[in-house]
């Protein structure tokens, strides 16, 4: 059997150790790992690269519109496009279901958006209306085709299921082995501090960063997770921005919870002086939870290193500097009407691996393990995320010594701006494969509109986590009731 693809000589990085060997490649799939392999009707030169999984971008917005309405500037063609270039084989959108909206329509109207992906992807859902019938019928047929993950919200009105609307759902993704992952702010809290600040006519973006505060973030991520406990489902904190919020999550993680987190490059990079930049430049920045100060860059980098992160995932929530995203409602628009989000889908692996691996903060298989592996574990990618025999050929291939300096024309997104614009990055990758074709390489788009294809996922291993024993749920000691 000819090999359709060897990849020779190159340093191969997993998420659990490196050695210098070959990859062989035949029908999309990777059939051999070895220290030579011969042959390949194509054969690639891998020396002085690395040889890693693509990334699995498992948090972007792309061709989503906002509960307020506002449609991200990326469609599945400029988001697929520019996760390819910043490393990505594949990536998991969301697919948002608004109120009053079927959860089969969500998935007809987003299935017809990605069509036009260069990527593979699949979908997390987001629930903002957990009727009856979206619960009894509508999510489980959706976990059924592999869409096995959605995403709540603790605040923003049209969104916020409150804390028994998260019961019923935790309860529901517990039965199915699905994840819940959860935006963890409080919801009382933001719109107190907004009150206050509007009182005083404090509305310029800066103000953002004030007023959603780390004990918002704290709180909420507490409480979901005492709530998922008690329904012993499987939780996501997503975009996690505290220590305080970090450090919930590291000690219920480690104490049993079904308990599982991402931190995002925006909370190591930037900080809330970008949100007072002069004029409106400062909205660019606004996202939330909002970015912080450099004493929590540290703290997150520390959590980062310490595993308490499956992974970082980028967020990308691409809202150009105009009428079309941030300022929908106006040029001088009070922050609490500024778009939420920021464009970051091709910087997400290169800036992880300039400020961690050739930062000294995180080795190379952590890198891996933060951008492909673990999010391939978390949300049942059974055929990405890693390089075996049988798995996709989902593969990148960097060069860790290219020294560039991040601007938007790198970005090859449907964008204005970009917020790592400036930064002084170390490693590219070079070579982008998914399932075998090549994607990117050498900074020239080589796939075409609608090669990716949808992926369906498996439920969440429910034996990953121990879980916790609440007594209540003890028959022996609760007068043998049978609850759950
Ligand atoms: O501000 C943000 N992060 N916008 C994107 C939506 C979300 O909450 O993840
Ligand atoms: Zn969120
Ligand atoms: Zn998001």
């Amino acid at each position: 059997m000819e090999h359709d693809i060897v990849i020779h000589s190159g340093q191969i990085a997993t998420a659990d150790f490196l050695f210098d060997g070959d990859i062989a490649i035949k029908d999309g799939r990777i059939v051999a790992v070895a220290e030579t392999i011969a042959g390949g009707e194509r054969r690639i030169d891998a020396g002085g690269r690395i040889v890693m999984p693509g990334g699995i971008e498992a948090h972007a917005h792309i061709a989503q519109e906002s509960a307020a309405g506002v449609m991200t500037a990326d469609d599945y063609l400029s988001g697929s496009i520019s996760a390819a270039f910043g490393g990505n084989s594949s990536f998991i959108p969301f697919a948002a279901q608004h109120r009053g909206q079927s959860i089969d329509h969500v998935l007809e109207t987003y299935d017809a958006r990605a069509a036009r992906s260069v990527i593979d992807y699949s979908y997390h859902l987001i629930v903002s209306d957990p009727t009856e019938e979206v619960l009894r019928d509508q999510l489980p047929r959706a976990f059924e085709r592999g869409v096995t993950s959605f995403k709540v919200f603790m605040t923003y009105d049209l969104l916020n299921l409150g804390d028994a609307g998260m019961l019923d759902i935790l309860t529901v993704a517990r039965a199915h082995g699905a994840m819940t992952m959860v935006h963890c702010e409080n919801d009382a809290m933001v719109k107190w501090m907004n009150r206050q600040l509007a009182a005083q006519g404090l509305v310029a973006p800066k103000y953002h960063a004030i007023s959603r505060p780390a004990l918002a973030e704290a709180e909420a991520i507490n409480r979901a997770v005492q709530l998922a406990k008690l329904a012993d489902a499987p939780l996501f904190v997503v975009h996690v921005s505290t220590p305080e919020g970090a450090e919930i999550v590291r000690r219920e993680k480690y104490g049993g919870a079904k308990l599982y987190a991402e931190t995002c490059p925006q909370y190591l990079a930037l900080t809330r002086n970008d949100l007072d930049r002069p004029g409106m430049e400062g909205a660019k920045f606004i996202c939330s939870p909002p970015v912080r100060d450099t004493e929590t860059q540290s703290a997150l980098w520390h959590h980062v290193r310490m595993g308490t992160f499956e992974s970082v995932s980028s967020d990308h929530a691409p809202y150009r500097a105009d009428d079309s995203g941030k300022f929908g409602a106006g040029r001088d628009a009070p922050y609490p009407k500024i778009a939420n989000g920021m464009p970051g889908i091709a910087m997400r692996l290169p800036y992880l691996f300039s400020q961690g691996v050739v930062g000294g903060r995180i080795r190379l298989e952590d890198f891996v393990a933060l951008t492909s592996t673990n999010a391939a574990r978390t949300f049942g990618c059974t055929k990405k995320g890693r390089i075996a025999p049988g798995m996709d050929a989902d593969i990148a291939i960097w060069n860790p010594e290219t020294r560039w300096t991040a601007t938007l024309a790198d970005q090859h997104d449907n964008m204005d701006y970009t917020p790592f614009e400036g930064m002084e990055i170390t490693g590219r990758p070079e070579i982008v494969m998914n399932r075998g074709e090549v994607v990117v390489e050498h900074g020239a788009l080589k796939a075409a509109e609608g090669q990716g294809r949808f992926f369906g996922r498996a439920p969440v291993d429910l034996r990953a986590r121990p879980g916790v024993a609440l007594s209540e749920f003890d028959p022996a000691r609760n007068f043998g009731v049978g609850l759950r």
